[in-house]
């Protein structure tokens, strides 16, 4: 296993290049099950999660090839199988998302179920409603989700669940409804870009939807789809969790080729918080000199605050003076990391499924782990400002979403080094 060592204090300069959405690509990976012709995407991030979604694509008969270097992969599913198993599946939730292309290609599925989750329970009871409203027949057993209906046909769906809006329940319900007789109208859809960035796909194979990226999708089945060519839009957290590294560092960062719209939540909370973020022709600037104010932030479904920039902004607000408070509202118990900040000398202290950080002078730089994959972004950020080394483990997770990021942060001055982990 791999760690970072990261010695604190260097003030971030410089440039750096936004990659594709980690989340945006492996739905529209998983749609492309649902023609036999050939689908390209385009600007997807080289991560580990992108290379499981192939080798899931793969052992479903998929043809897949990827090109790491150029962030294109073609895929030709001319008759896949319907059965992701568990040692697949559990390698990553997303995996999730094969359902809906499978139940509207194939008529019939069996999914494993995914599995647990350390950021906390992560049920799939709206995708199963969902899909079961289209007419799909589902059962659990076994471990396995297994769908199968004669036809899918259109009707409406409500995808509100208990903490909102359900991001890939909503991505499988556009991706069966495609197929589905008739009309389906998707309400309290998810309004993430990523959705929004799913239904332009599935537009390109023939599907007729309109009112993607809002809170009603309308979607006309159609009897077939056809090959597409897309490029995925670019990452807004990694984006995010740069414009936060540069706040946090005290530095001058230009970000290209973020979409600074799907960051507006994000930079109204940094700008609340005194640092200077301006806009111009693609490129995000983010100045972090001043003294930052403390900040009370709620995550909520998009266009709120992102649950995926909670880490982050809670190393920011470690060591802001005053006190913040944190509240995650979309899994309240994505608090992994204030332990582990703690370690750094953070003083947080944790009610219910809020935070109460209280900013200090200085971080000091200690071992700490990584447990999933946004909360070791908020730990890779404390260590950056801590002062001395800190070693942080298990960075696989960081791995899955962030595509080089110690080779980002070096070329903007950090100092971080990825080395084997003997002790590990
Ligand atoms: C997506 O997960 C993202 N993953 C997550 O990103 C992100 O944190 C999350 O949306 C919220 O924005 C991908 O897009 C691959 P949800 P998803 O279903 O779709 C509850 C990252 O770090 N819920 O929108 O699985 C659920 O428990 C990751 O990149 C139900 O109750 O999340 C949560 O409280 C982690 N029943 C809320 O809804 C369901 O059937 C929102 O979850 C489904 C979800």
């Amino acid at each position: 296993m791999e760690k970072l060592i990261v010695s604190g204090g260097a003030s971030l300069k410089g440039v750096v290049q936004i990659g594709g959405s980690k989340n945006s690509c492996l739905p529209i990976l998983a749609a492309s099950l649902l023609t036999p012709e050939k689908c390209v995407v385009r600007n997807v991030p080289d991560l580990m999660d992108t290379r499981v979604m192939c080798k899931i694509l793969r052992w479903l008969g998929v043809h897949v090839s990827h090109d790491r270097k150029a962030g294109v992969i073609e895929m030709r599913a001319e008759n896949p199988l319907g059965v992701a198993p568990y040692e697949l599946v559990r390698q990553m939730r997303a995996s999730v998302c094969l359902l809906g292309p499978l139940l509207g290609r194939l008529h019939n599925c069996k999914v494993s179920l995914p599995g647990g989750c350390v950021i906390g329970n992560r049920p799939i009871d709206q995708h199963i409603k969902g899909l079961s409203r289209l007419g799909a027949e589902m059962k659990v057993e076994n471990g396995y989700v297994h769908a199968r209906c004669d036809e899918l046909v259109g009707t409406d769906v409500f995808m509100g669940g208990r903490f909102g809006s359900t991001v890939t329940g909503t991505a499988n319900i556009l991706m069966a409804a495609v197929r589905a007789r008739g009309t389906t109208i998707i309400d309290c859809a998810a309004c993430e870009p990523e959705i929004a960035d799913l239904a332009n796909f599935l537009i390109k194979m023939g599907a007729k939807i309109t009112g993607a990226g809002g809170p009603t999708i309308e979607v006309q089945g159609v009897e077939e789809l056809h090959g597409a060519d897309h490029a995925v839009i670019p990452d807004r957290i990694e984006a995010g969790t740069f414009m936060v590294a540069a706040a946090v560092t005290g530095g001058d960062v230009e970000i290209k080729g973020a979409c600074a719209p799907h960051l507006n939540a994000v930079r109204d909370k940094l700008e609340e918080a005194g640092v200077t973020v301006t806009r111009t022709n693609g490129t995000i600037r983010v100045w972090g000199g001043a003294k930052c104010r403390p900040l009370e932030i709620t995550t909520m479904p998009y266009p709120g605050f992102p649950t995926d920039m909670q880490a982050q902004m809670c190393a920011l607000m470690a060591i802001t003076p005053g006190i913040s408070v944190v509240t995650e509202k979309i899994y309240p118990n994505r608090f992994m990391h204030l332990s582990e900040m703690a370690r750094l000398g953070a003083d947080v202290a944790l009610e219910s499924n809020t935070a109460i950080i209280k900013g200090v002078n200085r971080l000091s730089g200690a071992p700490v782990m990584a447990s999933d994959l946004r909360a070791s972004a908020g730990l890779v950020l404390a260590a950056l400002v801590a002062d001395g080394e800190t070693d942080i483990k298990r960075i696989y997770h960081i791995d899955r979403g962030y595509e080089h990021i110690d080779q980002k942060l070096r070329e903007l001055g950090a100092v971080i080094e990825r080395v084997d982990d003997q002790e590990d």
